[in-house]
């Protein structure tokens, strides 16, 4: 059992957690005075109960997330009493909300921006979703777009882009429970892609547009980043588990195999040599009845891993299409989640996807070997988002009034414009 009688640490830290469907996993950090983490202790487990990022399983789920975060705690010698938890199943969607305010040609003061933030959080419509975040981003003063601090400056008009994400209420509320049957505060639930593109992405990439791909167990978060912010995204329920079942499939062999084949001879690229690199295989029933291993090329294992990665990057594509990330800005992607440890994936997305393609991994010194590949971005973002203060409006009280503007056009695209023509 966790031990919730001792004192709470004086020292203000910050716990990640984040619930996969392959493993779950926590960090517990120390920020510094500069915003810099001090990484205390990592803790990992293999999730049970957990699938396509949707609990199917209360209590296993709840013992493996006691499990990590009790790794984390010993490591770090201290206990732990809140956390930030990542969401990363489907139903999540993102849009970005415009208010205007009338400001009569005076200078620009706090108590405007924080009317305007009051009325950008009355003006959102979640649609029966819960918010997860809606974070005010870029200002616009009198059609100036691209505006980050309006404070002291003269103008008629201010406006500001509001940034929404959402998700369908119930699979949170399950998460919700589970952390804390857990013993363990929820302090917030952050979107799995707003995690990972602050852990991954450069803020210029950010600024200038880029799509983060998330390649997770069951799940593949395909967002778009423009302007400094999360503009829209899609969850695909297919990721990593897809492409070992079918290879456990293919040569009838059990899961667990079938993943070591996939991390160790698996490759999205092919080469001559693969037809003559042999691997041995052991068939399901070889335990039981101690039939013989099988041998097949490397190319053959090639081929089943390729036919699920066709299907899945058609997929993303189609994902990218649909949130209109394309044209002079559309040229960067950058794939994250465990799925992109696959040998040669970067390659193969660039061919297939005709963008740059690289592979991000968390940025975050301090991070022990074990915990620094691209399976552990959602993890050290949640860390920094956590760290990071961000003004999230969904808690502001007072009531005022402004006008709710008219959304127009493809938003991606006015970001952009708005963000290289408003400095
Ligand atoms: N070297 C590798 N080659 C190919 N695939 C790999 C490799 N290493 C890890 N993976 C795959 O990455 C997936 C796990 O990724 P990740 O840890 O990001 O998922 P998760 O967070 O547990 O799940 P999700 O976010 O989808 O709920 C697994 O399917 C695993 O097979
Ligand atoms: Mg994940």
């Amino acid at each position: 059992m966790r031990n919730r009688t001792s004192p709470p640490p004086a020292r203000k830290l910050v716990t990640a957690l984040d619930i996969g469907s392959s493993k779950v996993c926590a960090l517990i950090a120390e920020p510094g005075e500069n915003g810099e983490l001090k990484i205390l202790g990592t803790g990992q487990r293999e999730s049970r109960g957990v699938r396509r990022g949707f609990v199917a399983d209360m209590e296993r789920t709840e013992a493996t997330i006691r499990e990590a975060v009790e790794q984390a705690e010993r490591i770090a010698g201290l206990n732990i009493d809140q956390v930030f938890v990542g969401f990363s199943a489907g139903g999540l969607v993102s849009t970005v909300a415009s208010v205007e305010l009338e400001i009569g040609g005076r200078q620009v003061e706090q108590q405007d921006v924080d009317q305007l933030l009051t009325a950008g959080r009355q003006s959102i419509d979640a649609q029966g979703r819960m918010m997860l975040h809606a974070l005010p981003a870029l200002y616009t003063l009198d059609g100036l777009q691209g505006v980050k601090k309006p404070l002291g400056l003269h103008a008629d008009k201010l406006a500001v882009d509001i940034h929404v994400v959402a998700a369908e209420p119930s699979p949170v509320k399950n998460l919700d429970l589970c952390v804390r049957s857990a013993h363990l505060g929820v302090e917030a639930i952050v979107a799995s892609p707003v995690a990972a593109g602050k852990a991954c992405l450069s803020e210029e990439e950010r600024e200038l547009g880029v799509a983060l791909v998330e390649l997770g167990a069951g799940v593949t978060n395909v967002s778009v980043f423009a302007g400094g912010m999360l503009v829209g995204l899609k969850s695909l329920p297919m990721g990593g588990i897809d492409i070992t079942d079918d290879i456990a499939s293919a040569f009838g062999t059990r899961r667990g195999e079938a993943e070591r084949m996939k991390c160790f001879y698996g490759s999205a690229t092919t080469s001559p040599r693969d037809n003559h690199d042999m691997i041995d295989v052991n068939p399901v029933a070889s335990q039981e009845e101690g039939t013989e291993t099988v041998r097949i090329t490397r190319a053959q294992l090639i081929g089943v891993i390729r036919q699920r990665l066709e299907h899945l990057m058609g997929e993303i594509a189609n994902a990218l299409k649909e949130l209109g990330f394309s044209g002079p800005f559309g040229r960067q992607v950058v794939l994250t989640g465990g799925g992109s440890e696959l040998k040669g994936i970067a390659d193969y997305a660039q061919g297939v996807l005709g963008r740059a393609v690289r592979v991000g991994r968390p940025k975050m010194p301090g991070l022990p070997d074990a915990h620094s590949g691209p399976a552990f971005t959602t993890l050290a973002g949640l860390a920094q988002f956590a760290a990071s203060k961000e003004i999230d409006i969904r808690q502001t009280a007072t009531s005022h009034s402004a006008a709710p503007k008219q959304e127009g056009g493809n938003v991606v695209q006015r970001l952009i414009s708005a963000f290289r023509s408003g400095y």
